[in-house]
């Protein structure tokens, strides 16, 4: 839900600097559950929570519709449950928004989402009255596995993910027939875009995400604008679609909005965001402590046992690598993420500690002694190296190393020449590959 409160801030400012008189939707183009941690067919009770607020959020502050992709079937599968469907649609409603053409369960149990919505908005300027029917469809690839991009996963959860151009020559013809304006959220790379433009001259615009992307340039493909997200939810895209006094298209542009400091966070989205993030650090503090508890009863990894010796350890014999560390951020990692309120989200956890997922960090409450970004992070598992030191430990190749956590989305910024002598320590130099 990261930007929410600014991006409902934004859309309420915008109504009200067009006096009501701009017809606004509001769609996400896909990927808004968590399911990173999606194993042995269950999602963990504090992801349930958190992907419960994304569908309630979404409900409340006006969104239009959304796409779904591969990573939100799981997820998928818990909302579209036969069992109890309509008493899940009335507690949220946003439910029967969630739209795919390209989607369908593989057994009973499950529903589809619908393939599209269609909205009908009324014309206040240009030609006033006039009413436009929009339909709003919903395509995905299904997931790549690894880097041949022939090897994909086509079922997940309880979904199968059909091809999204055969889907498309079936769906559109039909909500063609129905409205005047078809916008199509697609999950996928620009390339696969650009085919669905080519081959259904009945798209008008298509809404893509997928690929980072910076350029607010539109594109023109067939009788399809293509516009991509930013690939971030700090930005908004804003597309604005103008239309001539007979009624039709006129053209459409793109900008992305950044959701900064500039814009203040809408109080009621904030009181949402907040009762959630409490909520689900509630479970995650409940799963910390079970999963900790079951590690003290089973042994699976006490702290003795890590290869991960800890910053305490290597201070003993370099106190001077100590000293400079100490005042960096990495030190501090993990009061960022308690500040945040989020130091139990393991999809935040593990780049703000030691070892995560390989013997390292495993929660607050059973390896506090490695949470922030320490010497290990870097050098890698050094508990033999403290018990017998020797050269040779610890060698980091630059700046590969530092990308692992540095990666676009988290640290754009990043550029190992001016980020490097921030934290530099050591004799040696350590010279950019
Ligand atoms: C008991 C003392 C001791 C402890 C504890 C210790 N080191 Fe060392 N470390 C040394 C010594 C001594 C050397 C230098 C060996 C040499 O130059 O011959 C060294 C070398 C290194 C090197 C350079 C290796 C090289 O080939 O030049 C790195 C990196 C390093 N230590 C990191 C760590 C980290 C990280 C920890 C904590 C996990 C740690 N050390 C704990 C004593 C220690
Ligand atoms: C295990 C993940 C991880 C690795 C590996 C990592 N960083 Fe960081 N880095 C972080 C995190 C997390 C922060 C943010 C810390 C904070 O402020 O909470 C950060 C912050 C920084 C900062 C800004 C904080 C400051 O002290 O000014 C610099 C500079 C930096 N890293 C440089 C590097 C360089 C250079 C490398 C590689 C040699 C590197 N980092 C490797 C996770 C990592
Ligand atoms: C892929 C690794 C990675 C993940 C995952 C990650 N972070 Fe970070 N985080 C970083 C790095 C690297 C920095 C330092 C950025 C810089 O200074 O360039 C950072 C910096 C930060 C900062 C301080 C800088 C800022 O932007 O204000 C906050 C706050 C933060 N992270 C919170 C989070 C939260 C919350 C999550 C989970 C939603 C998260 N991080 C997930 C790597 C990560
Ligand atoms: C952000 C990553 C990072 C962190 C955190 C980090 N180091 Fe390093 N360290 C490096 C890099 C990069 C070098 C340069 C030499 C190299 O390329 O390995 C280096 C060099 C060293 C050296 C000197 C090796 C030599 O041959 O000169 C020692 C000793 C060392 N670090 C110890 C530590 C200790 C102890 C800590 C924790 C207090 C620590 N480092 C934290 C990345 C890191």
């Amino acid at each position: 839900m990261g930007g929410l409160a600014r991006r409902v801030s934004y859309l309420k400012a915008f109504k009200h600097r067009s006096n009501m008189e701009v017809p606004t939707l509001f769609v996400d183009a896909g990927n808004i559950f968590s399911d990173e941690r999606f194993t042995a067919g269950q999602i963990p009770t504090d992801v349930m929570s958190k992907n419960k607020w994304v569908v309630k959020a979404y409900g409340d502050f006006h969104h239009d519709a959304a796409n779904v992709n591969s990573a939100d079937l799981p997820y998928l599968g818990e909302l579209f449950k036969k069992e109890d469907f309509d008493k899940r649609v009335e507690e949220f409603p946003f439910i029967n928004k969630l739209v795919s053409a390209n989607v369908r369960p593989i057994d009973d149990a499950h529903l589809a989402p619908v393939p599209y919505v269609i909205r009908e908005i009324t014309l206040k300027r240009g030609v006033p009255g006039h009413k436009i029917r929009i339909g709003i469809v919903g395509f995905t690839e299904s997931m790549p596995i690894g880097p041949n991009p022939d090897n994909r996963e086509t079922v997940r959860g309880a979904y199968r993910i059909d091809d999204p151009f055969e889907a498309a020559k079936r769906v559109l013809p039909e909500l063609k027939s129905k409205t005047d304006f078809i916008i199509a959220l697609a999950y996928m790379p620009i390339d696969m875009s650009q085919r669905l433009a080519t081959e259904n001259p009945e798209i008008d615009t298509i809404i893509g995400a997928r690929q980072i992307n910076n350029t607010e340039d539109v594109q023109s493909v067939n009788r399809a604008t293509i516009a991509y997200a930013y690939n971030q939810t700090k930005h908004l895209g804003e597309l604005r679609v103008y239309v001539k006094a007979d009624g039709s298209i006129e053209n459409q542009v793109n900008r992305f909005v950044a959701l900064d400091s500039d814009i203040p966070d809408d109080p009621a989205a904030v009181e949402v965001v907040t009762t959630a993030h409490n909520d689900f650090t509630n479970e995650q503090n409940k799963r910390s402590q079970e999963t900790s508890s079951l590690i003290q009863s089973t042994s699976l990894l006490g702290a003795a046992e890590s290869p991960f010796a800890g910053v305490e350890t290597c201070a003993v014999c370099h106190q001077s690598e100590f000293e400079i560390w100490e005042r960096t951020g990495h030190a501090h990692a993990m009061a960022t993420l308690e500040r945040k309120k989020q130091q139990f989200d393991t999809e935040c956890v593990r780049c703000h500690v030691v070892g995560f997922g390989k013997g390292g960090f495993q929660s607050l409450t059973s390896t506090p002694q490695l949470a922030n970004v320490q010497c290990e992070s870097c050098h890698g598992p050094g508990r033999a190296h403290s018990e017998s030191p020797a050269k040779g430990y610890g060698l980091m190749v630059t700046p590969i190393g530092c990308v692992a956590c540095h990666t676009p989305v988290n640290s754009p910024d990043f550029n190992f020449v001016t980020y490097w002598p921030k934290v530099r320590h050591g004799a040696g130099e350590a010279a950019p590959e």
